[in-house]
């Protein structure tokens, strides 16, 4: 913990401001050539992440698991996917990343388990009634025999929310629920068996010495009692932000499981943190998840869902710091992750695209890609000078596009087979990393496998292309972090600007952001120099989807 304790004092809160890079372990480096990343590989580029100047990593899902949500479905919570590697794996991964300052967040996933968990298997050979089915939410079915779901549910990735099994005696039996895909039964948070579960499962990764922990679906994983009947509004986002008083999402009862789990954090040294995946309709309740007692940290969602438009942009900052304000909690910003269509492509769609729809092939009017890399650009470098925490998702920092022509055969996601196609999901944001353009696999891998196809243009994005080119986008984001961290903007608060309609203007200290979202080129204030640019531009006006740092004498 020696280098840590350099960038952040015990009691000093790192989490607070602190930049966090998500590391989607899959398509981030593979050394063992398989096709699919692993931590061996992370362990051989943190020096990369360590020149990015990122302060900590999340892992998404590395532990035992079949793989059918890519690691979202875990059957062993305390041991590594022979995929990914071994503990041993982990432990190195971990105490080299420690020694370069970076600390680690792993992802947890408390809301279901995957049907090959022993407690599920068990559940299914124990019957109707028994304490291990308990563990899980089954129920008898509606109708004269039991051949009714209990409920209308709709599970997240498509079809209904409910699976029947087959009783030992072979007769049709009872349902048990799913949230997501059918081989992910949601546990049963009344249970005090699963409670006590889960709080030993985070105390077996904090004493290994994690950091904290991501919670995936932290909004999921109590449901309405009496389970009654819900049917979301058309073309929803599949994640549950766009409704308020849905059933199994933003219960009150979750609150508890987190006040229960602080005090499990605390009980260790070294401000181990909670941030919390819970997609929510409005801000006000997104901040109940980080009241003083409970999780440190949740993402911002409504920040990332918000278009590219300067009033909306404007709107959400201000209620952001507003509302997470009002609890005492940071701010988070994040703009990019494994679930949704990668920024540097997302700004520029011109249709309706809810989180899960996915870009593929016959998506009509595919977003401009330049525009979409300048508008990201612009995002990023105003996102970066907030007052916060903000989450980075690996690939954001060359600028990568979604994979927009992933061929069908190559699919992954459940979303996609769970909805006959009409959805395509999210592998066009998981694509495996470029690293060296002249490599195979783009310097993935030594072997030139890939479980998801690389784009073939993807070598200009590369990580070795890119290191040369000081315009290039991880370039700008060496020049941010490093702007950030000198003058401190993680932490503080930030005066408001009026630079007209088309623009997000504010002040931190000395410096001045503003972003151009108009159409037109915008005037700089006379004597302004620039301090750091999205994109390369000439004169004294401001283009359009650009942002600037700039100082005035
Ligand atoms: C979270 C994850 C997502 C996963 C889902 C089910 O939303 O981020 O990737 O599919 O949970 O575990």
């Amino acid at each position: 913990m020696a280098q840590l304790e350099q960038i952040a004092a015990p009691g000093s809160e790192w989490w607070r401001s602190a930049v966090i890079y998500q590391i989607y372990p899959r398509s981030f480096a593979d050394a063992s050539g398989d096709g699919i990343g692993d931590l061996p590989g992370i362990t051989s580029r943190l020096d990369s992440l360590k020149e990015l100047g990122v302060d900590a990593i999340w892992l998404s899902p590395f532990m035992t698991s079949p793989q059918r949500d890519a690691g979202y479905d875990v059957a062993d919570y305390r041991d590594v996917d022979p995929l990914f590697g071994t503990l041993a794996d982990f432990d190195r991964m971990l105490e080299e990343s420690h020694a370069r300052g970076i600390r680690v967040i792993v992802d947890l996933v408390p809301n279901h388990s995957s049907d090959q968990h022993v407690w599920f298997q068990e559940a299914l050979k124990a019957g109707p009634g028994s304490p291990e089915r308990a563990r899980y939410v089954f129920r008898d079915g509606r109708g004269k025999n039991g051949e009714l779901p209990p409920n209308n549910w709709e599970s997240v990735f498509g079809g209904g929310m409910w699976e029947r099994v087959t009783e030992a005696d072979g007769t049709p039996g009872q349902w048990y629920l799913h949230i997501f895909d059918a081989t992910q039964p949601d546990f049963d948070w009344t249970n005090e068996e699963v409670k006590e579960e889960f709080r030993s499962i985070l105390r077996f990764w904090l004493d290994r010495g994690v950091d904290g922990f991501r919670v995936d679906v932290a909004h999921g994983m109590v449901k309405e009692a009496g389970l009654p009947d819900y049917a979301p509004v058309a073309d929803a986002d599949s994640m549950g932000g766009g409704e308020e008083n849905v059933p199994y999402w933003g219960q009150d009862a979750v609150h508890d499981i987190y006040r229960d789990w602080h005090k499990v954090l605390a009980e260790y040294d070294g401000d181990r943190a909670l941030c919390g995946e819970a997609w929510l309709p409005t801000l006000k309740k997104t901040a109940l998840w980080v009241r003083p007692d409970e999780m440190h940290q949740t993402f911002n969602f409504p920040y990332l869902m918000t278009p590219w438009d300067a009033k909306a942009l404007g709107d959400v900052i201000r209620e952001s710091l507003d509302e997470f304000g009002a609890v005492g909690a940071p701010s988070t910003w994040v703009l990019s992750n494994h679930d949704v269509v990668r920024h540097a492509t997302r700004l520029a769609l011109t249709d309706e695209n809810p989180q899960g729809e996915g870009i593929g092939p016959n998506t009509p009017n595919k977003p401009d890609t330049k525009i979409g890399l300048a508008r990201a650009r612009a995002a990023t470098t105003l996102m970066l000078a907030l007052p916060g925490s903000a989450y980075l998702y690996q690939g954001e920092e060359l600028g990568l596009p979604e994979a927009m022509e992933i061929p069908d055969e190559f699919r992954q996601d459940p979303t996609w087979f769970r909805t006959n196609g009409e959805r395509y999901g999210r592998d066009g944001c998981r694509v495996p990393l470029p690293w060296e353009a002249d490599a195979p696999a783009f310097g993935f891998n030594e072997t030139g496998l890939s479980w998801l196809p690389q784009p073939s243009d993807w070598a200009a994005y590369s990580r070795d292309t890119e290191e040369g080119d000081p315009l290039s986008t991880l370039s700008l984001y060496k020049e941010l972090l490093a702007a950030r961290r000198e003058h401190g903007f993680g932490a503080g608060s930030l005066v408001w600007e009026d630079a007209g309609k088309d623009a997000v203007a504010f002040r931190r200290g000395d410096v001045h952001v503003i972003a151009n979202l108009g159409t037109k080129p915008l005037a700089l204030p006379a004597g302004a120099t620039v301090v750091l640019k999205s994109q390369p531009f000439g004169g004294a006006d401001l283009p359009v989807d650009t942002t600037v740092w700039y100082t005035t004498a």
